[in-house]
């Protein structure tokens, strides 16, 4: 008898299959982008590409043509010449523990439903604290992205500290939060969301290295308080996106130690610096921080979203969406660690812990280490590069794997400057040799580039600055 459609669509020997021919493609793929093989990207804009997608079903109907389109169609992070974006080039196996999750399907939301993800994500996450130096009361949880960390951790920040019962009253108050000029615009959009508006993101300027100014903290506070704000946190990044520059975390710490303020650390891009003696210095302070994000589809090779959530003082994090500290089982009076979704923004949410503990058990945690240190290196190599180069201007010295860069002919002003800039990379986007972004720095164009992939060689990076002179000259 014939198979109905569904018995079709879930039947094991067609997934056997299609699994088998997917993973063959994919590793091809793999081979020749690691080998530096064929654009980076074969740039459309987007109306061409939404015509392409349209039409698609009527040209063709496998799933092997499907993927390779797709392969065509997207920006491949494991190419050596990839180096816009922070997201990391995900080690393989934790990609196959990513489909694993996908196809189990366990939402997570309440224990039974994910039980060995709710105990791997409480063993990564207690690994993480315990790096971090939290101590024994800190605990954490894995959710979908840095942004949504960030405003989960300013929520617990505004139970914790606030005077309001914002929970059962609503917001009526002044909160404010302090935060660095150079930090992602997420923060910004976390308080806005909160309800804070523009007068509650109090933006304390930077240095010359786009760090953030400590010296400036006190008059600001003050004058939050003269305007009747009520200051709730101080938020620093570790570090920021445009320049990869880290905020002074002891110092951070400090402040918020005289205010009693929250510290809040925006580690997304390079929180994980924590795991690597060579790096470690740059988060010198963190164990004193009240709640810490780390993105591991960033700086960690893992696929997206695998962002970590931790707090010092873990019971707070049980009472952000909760007007009781609902941290007991009533019970037996045990720590209800393992129902998640009391203490995450979702409800149902990704297995990532299933890529965070494959590959520590698989290659352990000196993994992460390796990457990072061979990313932070490359980035100081490729600026000593373009300070030997005439014509060309660092905007900072890297402090992360993110440099900034602008090709300065003699005589050329900031506006000739700007659109010689803006052009050379509009082209190198058309190319597809390389994918690099662009960023604006007090009112200065700056190429930028996010060192992400571990295949990235010098020379990989002297032919960029070749590429960029072609079409700065042109
Ligand atoms: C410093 C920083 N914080 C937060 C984010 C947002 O993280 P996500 O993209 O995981 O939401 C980014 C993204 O680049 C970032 O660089």
């Amino acid at each position: 008898m014939a198979k109905s459609l569904l018995e079709r669509a879930y039947d094991p020997e067609a997934f056997r299959e299609l699994g088998k021919s997917l993973v063959d493609t994919l590793a091809g793929h793999l081979h020749a982008a690691q080998n530096g093989r064929g654009k980076v990207l074969d740039y459309r804009d987007a109306a061409d590409e939404l015509a392409f997608w349209k039409s698609f079903p009527e040209k063709n109907s496998s799933f092997a043509a499907w993927t390779e389109e797709v392969l065509r169609h997207t920006t491949q992070v494991h190419h050596p010449r990839y180096m816009g974006h922070q997201v990391a080039p995900p080690l393989p196996l934790a990609s196959l523990a990513a489909l694993l999750g996908e196809f189990l399907n366990n939402g997570m939301a309440v224990y039974e439903m994910g039980m060995a993800p709710t105990a791997m994500e409480r063993l990564v996450t207690d690994w993480l604290c315990d790096r971090a130096g939290f101590g024994p009361d800190a605990r954490g949880f894995l959710t979908s992205g840095g942004t949504l960390a960030n405003l989960t951790a300013l929520l617990a920040a505004r139970r914790a500290r606030g005077r309001d019962d914002v929970w059962n009253r609503g917001y009526s108050g002044r909160q404010a939060i302090l935060v660095g000029e150079a930090a992602h615009y997420c923060i910004d959009r976390a308080a806005r969301i909160m309800g804070m508006g523009r007068q509650g993101v109090i933006r304390v300027p930077v240095d010359a290295g786009y760090r953030m100014r400590t010296d400036e903290l006190h008059r600001l506070y003050n004058q939050a308080l003269a305007d009747g704000l009520e200051p709730i946190a101080l938020v620093g990044s570790a570090p920021s996106t445009a320049t990869g520059s880290y905020d002074p975390i002891e110092e951070l710490a400090d402040f918020c130690t005289s205010r009693d303020l929250w510290l809040h650390i925006d580690g997304a891009h390079g929180g994980s610096a924590l795991l690597s003696e060579k790096y470690r210095g740059l988060m010198r302070g963190v164990h004193r921080a009240d709640s810490l994000v780390i993105d591991g589809h960033k700086m960690l090779g893992l696929p997206v979203l695998t962002t970590a959530l931790l707090f010092r003082k873990g019971s707070v994090s049980y009472t952000t969406f909760s007007q009781e500290a609902e941290y007991l089982l009533t019970e037996t009076q045990e720590e209800d660690w393992y129902n998640l979704a009391k203490r995450t923004f979702e409800c149902t949410k990704l297995t990532s812990a299933f890529c965070w503990h494959a590959v520590i058990s698989q290659y352990g945690e000196s993994v992460f280490p390796a990457y990072l240190d061979r990313q932070y290196d490359l980035a100081r190599e490729f600026a000593g590069m373009i300070r030997q180069r005439p014509n060309w201007e660092l905007a900072v010295s890297p402090q992360s794997n993110i440099v900034c860069f602008r090709w300065v002919p003699p005589g050329a002003g900031k506006e000739v400057c700007n659109e010689i800039n803006a052009r050379i990379r509009g082209e190198i986007l058309k190319e597809g040799r390389f994918y690099i972004v662009q960023t604006q720095l007090n009112g200065l164009t700056f190429l930028r580039t996010s060192l992400m992939n571990p295949f990235t060689t010098r020379e990989h990076l002297e032919e960029l600055l070749e590429t960029c002179e072609k079409y700065g000259e042109a």
